[in-house]
């Protein structure tokens, strides 16, 4: 930098008076100092710095005698170990921070730093990390982390948080890491207990009621479920309290609330208290089905190849292996669930032969105005109905897809605007005609080895509803509200359907407490199974 700026000196001398000079000279010492300063600060804070530049940083350097990025990736070498304990001690450094625990954040920052030290002269030197290197280091960090958790830092927090700074950083890299995909199903699975404690309860209702059962077995076959004359809503969750949140908030600002229909199906885990729950609650007079993901039998193996994948050694190895499960608290259930049920959204036409039109809904939304206009919407001859997101940040297509692989580059253009799934409306009849399910089939075939995409359901939706997407004014659906802190007030009110995405869900303490009431007003508290659960 300096040798730079004398080096633009020279002829300039010649032509300006010295006073000029001097000015300028202070500017320019001015200017080095400066950057000096933002790049010392930057190195103080190295949390900030997303992860993923760090670890190719260190790959750069890695020489003949050594591959420093299968070491990093084998399990039992000490650099893995340390990098591990790195990312556990970054987030518990955000959470420290969060909680005003200063000194706690500085001392787990040095170790930090002592660690990546370490690593990267392992790399330059090209020769793999001794017992003895790594040992210190990593007891301090572990012990440092041990302090972390004792501070009631509890499991769920911990994930949640992880979780969405890595999205934070992700915004910043723009890059998708596989591994923020997996502490987001982390996330979902660590429900606080409060909702564990709602699940168990219903579920206790439900087994040992047969008389909900009966009831639920004669609303089955009501002719309103298939009745085209009705609006129709489905949502796909194993989360009860989130579930009724939508229902409800639908039917509480919906001007007809009896004319609609809500088809709701979770895994076999929730489904008994997801039906004790709606059994039990009056919604309006609104009809609504659950059902069970595990009793689809056409959802096979040979049928979706989603669901092969879901179920193949090595892509689970892929998805789950990596993942830390610290004392063993809030276990993986079986992750198939989780995924089919995020991948239903792909067949509805299959699970509602006899439907024409449908709202699709996530979880994690709350309805705010009347829905049914949706119904009337002119698509254009399109299959689905998606609120645009390219408006405020980078959704394109290349921010989701590798475009470095001609079957992506050849089809598609990179620019194309992203849209948001949560509040869709699909025209079932189109759907069919297009062949919609087989395109999704196609491009989840294609990306077996994981190259076009990592996980979700966003990019192979993209791929699917590409040309068939027709963008919808963004005030029916508002996103963000889980992560961003900033939505205008206005934009909330006008919003038709706001959307808790991002990490902060509003049933989780990390919720942001200037959304979280659009969310809790849909919800009785004063219901006896849900005061218990709280308060004990
Ligand atoms: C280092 O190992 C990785 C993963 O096994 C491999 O992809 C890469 O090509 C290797 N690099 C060199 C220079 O051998
Ligand atoms: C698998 O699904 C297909 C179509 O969805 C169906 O025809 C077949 O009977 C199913 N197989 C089993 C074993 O259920
Ligand atoms: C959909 O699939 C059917 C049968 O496989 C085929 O006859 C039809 O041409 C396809 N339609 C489109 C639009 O691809
Ligand atoms: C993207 O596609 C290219 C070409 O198939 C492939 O070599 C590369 O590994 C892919 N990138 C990722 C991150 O999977
Ligand atoms: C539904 O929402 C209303 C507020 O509109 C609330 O009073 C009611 O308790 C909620 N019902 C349930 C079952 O949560
Ligand atoms: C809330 O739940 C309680 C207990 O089930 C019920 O008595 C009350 O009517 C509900 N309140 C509303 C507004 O739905």
């Amino acid at each position: 930098m300096r040798r730079r700026a004398a080096e633009y000196r020279r002829p300039v001398r010649k032509r300006v008076s010295y006073w000029i000079w001097g000015i300028l000279g202070l500017f320019l010492f001015s200017l080095v100092a400066l950057l000096l300063f933002v790049f010392l600060h930057n190195h103080e804070n190295p949390i900030q710095q997303p992860h993923s530049e760090k670890i190719t940083r260190s790959e750069h350097f890695h020489n003949e005698g050594l591959n420093f990025t299968e070491e990093i990736l084998s399990v039992t070498s000490y650099a893995r170990q340390l990098a591990d304990q790195i990312t556990l001690a970054k987030a518990y450094v955000i959470i420290a921070k969060e909680q005003n625990n200063l000194q706690l954040a500085w001392e787990l920052s040095s170790k930090i730093r002592n660690c990546q030290l370490l690593l990267s002269e392992a790399a330059m030197r090209g020769k793999p990390i001794k017992l003895d290197e790594a040992r210190p280091l990593a007891e301090g960090l572990s012990s440092l982390i041990y302090k972390a958790q004792d501070a009631h830092y509890d499991i769920a927090t911990t994930i949640v948080t992880m979780k969405s700074h890595i999205q934070a950083l992700e915004e910043r890299a723009n890059v998708a890491t596989v591994q923020s995909a997996i502490f987001a199903q982390l996330a979902v699975e660590a429900l606080p207990k409060s909702l564990h404690c709602l699940n168990i309860r219903l579920t206790y209702d439900w087994l040992r009621n047969p008389d909900l059962q009966e009831v639920s077995n004669e609303k089955r076959n009501s002719p309103r479920l298939v009745d085209n004359n009705l609006y129709h809503f489905c949502v796909f969750s194993d989360n009860v309290i989130a579930t009724s949140a939508v229902v409800n908030s639908t039917v509480s600002n919906a001007d007809h609330p009896k004319q609609l229909v809500f088809h709701v199906v979770t895994n076999g885990i929730s489904y008994g208290a997801m039906q004790a729950w709606f059994l039990r609650n009056n919604f309006k007079g609104c009809t609504i089905e659950v059902q069970n993901i595990d009793e689809f039998s056409w959802l096979n193996i040979s049928y979706s190849p989603v669901m092969k994948q879901l179920l193949d050694p090595e892509a689970r190895a892929y998805y789950f292996g990596l993942s830390q499960d610290p004392k063993g608290e809030g276990k993986l259930r079986n992750p198939k669930h989780l995924s089919l049920l995020n991948h239903l959204r792909f067949y509805i036409p299959e699970l509602y032969p006899s439907l024409e039109k449908v709202v699709f809904l996530d979880d994690d939304v709350v309805v705010q105005k009347d829905l049914t206009p949706l119904f009337s919407l002119d698509l254009h001859g399109n299959v689905n109905g998606a609120v645009e997101t390219c408006l405020e940040a980078f959704h394109r297509y290349y921010k989701y897809l590798n475009f470095s692989n001609p079957v992506i580059s050849s089809k598609f253009d990179p620019q194309a605007c992203g849209w948001a799934f949560g509040m869709n409306v699909f025209d079932l009849i189109l759907w069919k005609k297009a062949n919609v399910t087989a395109r999704y089939h196609y491009w989840q075939e294609q990306n077996r080895e994981r190259t076009l995409w990592k996980l979700g359901t966003l990019p192979p939706g993209l791929l699917t509803f590409y040309g068939l997407t027709e963008p919808l004014d963004r005030r029916w659906h508002v996103l963000g509200l889980g992560y961003d802190l900033n939505i205008d007030n206005r934009l909330i009110e006008s919003a038709a359907v706001v959307h808790f995405n991002g990490n902060m869900k509003p049933w989780l303490k990390l919720a942001i407490g200037r959304y979280k009431h659009l969310w809790e007003r849909y919800v009785n508290h004063s219901h006896p199974y849900l005061h218990d659960c709280i308060t004990s």
